[in-house]
């Protein structure tokens, strides 16, 4: 049996303003993974697809061609020349669903790896993240490519549509708790929202984009120099611009000043918006303190990662 993984991931600055090529910073969430395992079945069955925790199996032969689970195995075994193989691939996660970690990039990308893993074959991280992102399209639309770079490489990533990927470390390890609120975010539709809003408003939205784009590197400055103390600021301006362009929500907001409340450096919606994560920068000491009141402020479940 042959079997891989991908990490799921947040996005620490700049989600919505990289659509519009501003820059955005993203890490791995390396406790939470999706992985694929790929067994022989009996000959002439050809592939069949389990997605384990969601009770669902398909056919590669009877998918239809926007299933994204099918359309990952079908590039991957284009891309490698390979014929459909008999064989049985099952998918698991533990990465939330619509929370804006990530869990339809990593899922493809656990598919990628255990396909490739399967026939023997080796393929690039940047190969592998370009099958990715055409099955991200299926699920959102315009995407950056954020998602599925770094889930690939699994490093924290400053990233700008269309050019080359940069991955770099922080100067001090960074402390985060990612709070659910528990309302699924719908990344295709936050996306087309916002869209929507900038052709009607294009300077009004270009200039907040513009406002993310310099926090972003504010914030680069403050990750490699391990100042978490202008760090949390610089989340906190981040949260307000998200919320000037429309993809926080009531409970967003409350959990983030939840988190602020409870002790934490800076706090902000992470993704897509209008549901799914907040993340909150903590000091070590004061993690379980901020845990409890995001807790208490209603969120469905908090983790804690630790970046490195
Ligand atoms: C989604 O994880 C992040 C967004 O910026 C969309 C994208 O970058 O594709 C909202």
């Amino acid at each position: 049996m042959i079997s891989a993984s991908a990490p799921g991931k947040v996005i620490l600055f700049g989600e919505h303003a990289v659509v519009y090529g501003r820059p955005a910073i993203a890490v791995p969430v390396p406790q939470v993974r999706a992985t694929a395992t790929v067994e022989v079945a009996p000959g002439g069955e050809g592939l069949t697809l389990v997605a384990a925790d969601l009770d669902r199996e398909v056919s590669l032969r009877g998918s239809s061609p926007d299933d994204p689970l099918a359309a990952i195995a079908r590039l991957t075994l284009d891309h490698l020349g390979q014929p459909e193989p008999d064989a049985r691939l099952v998918v698991t996660s533990t990465i939330p669903i619509a929370g804006g970690m990530g869990s339809g990039a990593a899922v493809s990308t656990a598919i990628v790896r255990a396909l490739v893993a399967f026939f023997g074959r080796e393929l690039p991280p940047n190969e592998v993240s370009r099958l990715v992102y055409e099955v991200e399209k299926l699920h959102h639309g315009t995407p950056s490519g954020i998602d599925n770079t770094v889930v690939v490489y699994e490093r924290p990533v400053y990233f700008v549509r269309d050019r080359r990927i940069e991955t770099f470390s922080p100067g001090a390890p960074l402390h985060l708790l990612i709070a659910d609120s528990g309302t699924p975010s719908r990344t295709k539709e936050v996306v087309a929202a916002v869209r929507a809003r900038w052709e009607k408003q294009p300077a009004r939205y270009d200039f907040l984009f513009d406002r993310i784009g310099e926090v972003v590197d504010e914030a680069r400055e403050a990750i490699e120099a391990g100042d978490v103390y202008t760090l949390g600021g610089l989340m906190d301006q981040n949260h307000e611009l998200l919320r000037k362009i429309g993809v926080s929500s009531p409970e967003l907001d409350e959990l983030v000043e939840a988190a602020r409340y409870g002790g934490a450096l800076g706090a902000k919606l992470s993704g897509a918006g209008r549901g799914g994560n907040v993340i909150a920068l903590v000091e070590e000491f004061a993690a379980d303190e901020v845990e409890e009141v995001l807790r208490a402020a209603g969120a469905k479940r908090v983790i804690y990662a630790v970046v490195e």
